[in-house]
């Protein structure tokens, strides 16, 4: 694997591998000694992170599994005001002259082309952090290994695909992912940002059966995961679809879904998830975030031990 670009790349052979790997790495972090081990894998290698628009979790998680495994890191936020993108230098150029200096290059930019064109140039592996309203294969990979964590298998579960799906990259990766395995869809949105229709025909091309609704009143009960995303109000040019979520998990909310279901959500989360709700041990949110560290060590690993 050279580039990571998007969530169809990876075939069930290579999660269930990278899988493998992310339970190993977690399982060395928290033994005696483990972390000085670490600290030798790719010592002399080195990550750097172009971040065009705001993150928290995926470039510090993404630095973090970086010194963990040894690696030096370069890091940019706020990269349209800091690179010399503000001055005009194309994606191309800023990524064939930065791979000189770095081994992989991890890139979040607002267009939908950005990261893909940054591989034309590029002698380091390119990893996708979020591309515009496009793709974000990184949280697709942590949200699928979560799933597998907390609920033990994938196949045969009711997930629930809830919000804004029209612009949520997340949730874009997290469909195509789980095509992989034999599970039921329940895309839950209104009508105005439901799920674009290139992602629907992925799912019929693969033979996956899927329901689109409005109400999560209605299936509440049968699900297994309640996955729930912020409106991407950055995204919206009409203020009218860019208001409070329309769907809300709250205290009540908990009495109607399963007692084994589990809730996600790929953080930040604003007005969609009641803080009240963060307690119950059915919210998985925190817990998908912690392991978003070991999945991205693991695919540093794999990344960097394919390319050497
Ligand atoms: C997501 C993103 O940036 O797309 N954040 C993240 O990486 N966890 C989700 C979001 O911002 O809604």
């Amino acid at each position: 694997m050279k580039h990571v670009l998007s969530a169809r790349q990876f075939s069930k052979k290579e999660l269930t591998d990278l899988f493998a790997k992310t339970d190993l790495l977690y399982k060395i972090f928290n033994s005696p000694g483990g972390r000085q081990k670490l600290l030798k894998k790719h010592r002399g290698r080195t990550l750097a992170a172009l971040f065009y628009e705001p993150s928290t979790r995926t470039r510090m998680s993404f630095e973090a599994a970086a010194h963990c495994l040894g690696l030096s890191t370069l890091s940019t936020e706020n990269a349209l005001e800091f690179l010399s993108a503000k001055k005009g230098e194309s994606i191309q150029d800023t990524a064939r002259v930065l791979s000189n200096y770095a081994d992989v290059i991890i890139i979040r930019h607002p267009g939908t082309d950005t990261v893909d064109e940054a591989t034309l140039t590029s002698k380091a592996a390119i990893i996708n952090a979020g591309d515009g309203k496009n793709e974000h294969p990184t949280q697709a990979l942590l949200d699928l290994y979560t799933i597998k964590k907390e609920k033990g298998v994938i196949n045969g579960l009711k997930i629930g695909i809830i919000g804004e799906l029209f612009h949520s990259r997340t949730l874009h990766s997290l469909v195509y992912i789980l095509a992989n395995y034999d599970v039921e869809f329940f895309l839950i949105s209104p009508k105005d940002i439901k799920l674009p229709s290139n992602y629907t025909e992925y799912l019929r091309s693969k033979g996956k059966g899927f329901h689109e609704t409005e109400s999560l009143d209605k299936v509440i009960t049968k699900l297994d995961v309640i996955y729930i995303n912020r409106v991407q109000r950055e995204r919206h040019e009409n203020q009218k679809t860019a208001g409070p979520s329309r769907y809300v998990i709250k205290l009540d909310s908990l009495k109607r879904i399963k007692p084994d279901a589990i809730i996600m959500n790929p953080l930040p989360r604003v007005d969609e998830i009641d803080p009240q709700v963060d307690t119950d041990p059915r919210a998985a949110y925190f817990r998908q975030a912690e392991n978003g560290l070991f999945v991205r060590m693991a695919l540093l690993d794999k990344v960097l031990s394919d390319n050497t």
